[in-house]
């Protein structure tokens, strides 16, 4: 019987893809989920938001990689198969990750809102720089991305501290962990980044009684999920001052509906969804290392556990 990986996505174009998994692995037939083909033959799929029914076609299913780090969607579905399911590790996607919240928590350390008001208003306004040892920046979540990016925060200068579910030990950044350390953690830090994959435990974490604990005129960076944040609390937030500013890169609802008053707020940059994605050349040596562990019957790395969520 043939054997063949099946790709879908509702977001990526195959083309990269489809030549990456070709040079990693030659002998396997890579397909498109809408090309002809035996569905028997298909063994692994590699997937970002197939449509519902999707893996029933395939009754010899052996692997199902995510096409990306957040599992949340997959881990909804009503029609997942029973097989193992592997996330994408990539450190592409983690460096570009990590750029991306440097960005961010550079916006906000370095007063570039403050400076994007002033221009508007044609006005010259001067306000002495903070050096990055005086900026507390809080990374929640310190996992593969979040890690890569505290790291990168605190190779800037940045006094970095992280929260995670279990003890954490890294370099330069101070980790405390556990739901008991959250209300002391968001209290600590000026710039909140949250980088947690979305659960029912991280689902509306951030809610109007968490934000208050942040102190006052918080810069907050979400490049997670948006349902972390309960929305419309962070909106009245942002309205009283309270969150000062924001640079949000998800939603509760993508693509951010038009009547949403985050659009028009002073202070919020508003990004869609691009924070980081997986990039096929580097992305495929996981792909490929994880089909040769099902071959050789060893078992997955990078496998997602669907009962922590993550
Ligand atoms: P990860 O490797 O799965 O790590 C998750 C981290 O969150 C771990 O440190 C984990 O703690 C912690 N965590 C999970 N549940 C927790 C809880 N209830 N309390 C405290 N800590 C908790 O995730 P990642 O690769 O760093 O990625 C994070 C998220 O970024 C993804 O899930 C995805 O949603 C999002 N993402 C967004 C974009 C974008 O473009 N915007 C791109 C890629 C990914 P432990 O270490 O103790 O397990
Ligand atoms: C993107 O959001 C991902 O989870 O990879």
């Amino acid at each position: 019987m043939a054997e063949a990986l099946v790709f879908h996505s509702d977001l990526d174009s195959p083309e990269p893809w489809i030549a990456a998994l070709k040079a990693e692995l030659p002998w396997l037939e890579i397909r498109l989920s809408n090309a002809p083909g035996d569905d028997r033959d298909v063994r692994y799929a590699l997937v970002w938001r197939p449509p519902l029914g999707f893996f029933s076609r395939f009754p010899n299913l052996e692997l199902v990689t995510n096409l990306g780090a957040g599992v949340d969607a997959l881990l909804a579905r009503p029609d997942l198969p029973e097989v193992p399911i592997a996330r994408i590790s990539d450190p592409e996607m983690s460096r570009m990750m990590a750029s991306f919240v440097l960005f961010a928590v550079l916006r906000h350390a370095r007063d570039i809102p403050a400076f994007e008001r002033a221009q508007r208003e044609r006005r010259w306004h001067f306000i002495t720089p903070r050096t990055a040892g005086e900026i507390s920046v809080g990374v929640l979540g310190l996992g593969e991305l979040g890690s890569t990016a505290a790291l990168e925060l605190a190779r800037q200068g940045f006094r970095v501290s992280g929260w995670s579910r279990s003890p954490k030990d890294l370099p330069g950044i101070a980790c405390v962990n556990g739901m008991e350390a959250l209300d002391g953690f968001l209290a600590a830090n000026e710039i909140l980044v949250v980088m947690l994959p979305l659960t029912p435990q991280t689902r509306h974490l951030l809610d109007a009684r968490r934000l208050a604990a942040l102190p006052r005129g918080a810069k907050l960076v979400n490049v997670a999920r948006g349902p972390i944040i309960d929305e419309a609390a962070l909106v009245e937030a942002l309205r009283s001052g309270h969150v000062a500013e924001a640079t949000l890169d998800v939603f509760e609802t993508e693509p951010l509906p038009q009547e949403s008053p985050l659009w028009g707020m002073d202070g919020v940059l508003i990004t869609p969804h691009l924070a980081s994605m997986a990039i096929p050349k580097s992305a495929c040596a996981q792909v490929a290392a994880n089909i040769r562990r099902i071959r050789a019957g060893e078992p997955i790395a990078q496998r997602v556990d669907a009962a922590r969520g993550y």
